[in-house]
């Protein structure tokens, strides 16, 4: 193994990666498990977890499936507990990817939507990372890395729910990232914008698909397989210095 492939190398470390199903989360969970960890995949819908667990094994890589509702904390402990245990009790790297869109103008936004979205992004990081702490390791090599959105930066028409949700899940990094750096834990966050079926509706509907195409500088749309790459880096020795950081990796749109 060369040294830059020893930086990213995972090799004897778990992850547990949360609404990991599909989307962003699936190509995550490959791709660490590629670098060499050995991943539980988790989602609400356990069937797709398993799904992805299995497509990942079946490439020869270690990881395992298991139903996780970010909202339910007694959940998130056995999840962790069952991603520790694919690396002798120790958790490396928690991801908190899980997450859901309700879209509606403020005027018509109703409370119980506001806390829906609020409840999976904010309480659902808040319960697994809390879950995973006791576990995590304090040898440098332990990661929590939350997943926020451009949305969560600069605000998104129709979205105040999950704008809100997502400068929480930042406001909750940055603050995290402070009390853990004396355990050796790094905490980043990630805001990816990615073609999964989250955007569907952006990238179908001709009202919306060309403002935010041309919002892009990269004049794209990334498939999830070109974000991962970036939590390979946050979850890795080559991101041994970098903390209480937000990462955009969505083709220049917040600069
Ligand atoms: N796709 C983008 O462009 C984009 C942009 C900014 C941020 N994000 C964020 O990236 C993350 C992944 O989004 P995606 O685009 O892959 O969306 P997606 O809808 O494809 O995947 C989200 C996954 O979360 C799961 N989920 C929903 N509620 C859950 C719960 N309560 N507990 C556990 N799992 C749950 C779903 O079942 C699904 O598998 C989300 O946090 C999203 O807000 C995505």
């Amino acid at each position: 193994m060369n040294a830059s492939t020893g930086l990213f190398d995972l090799t004897g470390r778990s992850a547990l990666v949360t609404g990991a199903g599909g989307g962003i989360g699936a190509a995550v969970a490959k791709a660490l498990a590629r670098a060499g960890a050995a991943v539980l995949v988790t989602d609400v819908d356990e069937a797709a977890a398993s799904a992805v667990a299995e497509k990942i094994r079946a490439a020869g890589l270690t990881a395992d499936g298991a139903a996780l509702d970010v909202r339910d904390r007694a959940a998130a402990d056995t999840a962790v507990a069952r991603a520790a245990a694919l690396a002798d009790g120790t958790l490396h790297i928690l991801v908190n990817n899980a997450g859901v869109t309700a879209p509606a103008m403020f005027e018509n936004l109703q409370e119980e939507s506001f806390r829906q979205v609020v409840d999976v992004h904010v309480l659902g990081a808040f319960h697994c990372t809390q879950a995973a702490l006791p576990l995590l390791a304090t040898d440098g090599t332990g990661r929590v890395i939350n997943v926020t959105s451009s949305a969560g930066l600069t605000g998104t028409l129709g979205q105040v729910n999950y704008s809100a949700a997502k400068a929480g899940v930042i406001g909750f990094t940055k603050s995290l990232a402070r009390e853990l750096a004396g355990k050796g834990i790094l905490v980043n966050a990630l805001a990816p914008l990615a073609a999964t079926p989250m955007t569907e509706t952006i990238r179908t509907n001709p009202k919306f698909a060309e403002r935010m195409l041309s919002r892009i500088p990269l004049g794209r749309w990334a498939e999830p397989e070109e974000i991962a790459g970036a939590f390979v880096f946050l979850a890795s020795d080559a991101s041994s210095f970098v903390t209480g950081q937000v990462l955009p990796v969505d083709g220049g749109l917040v600069i």
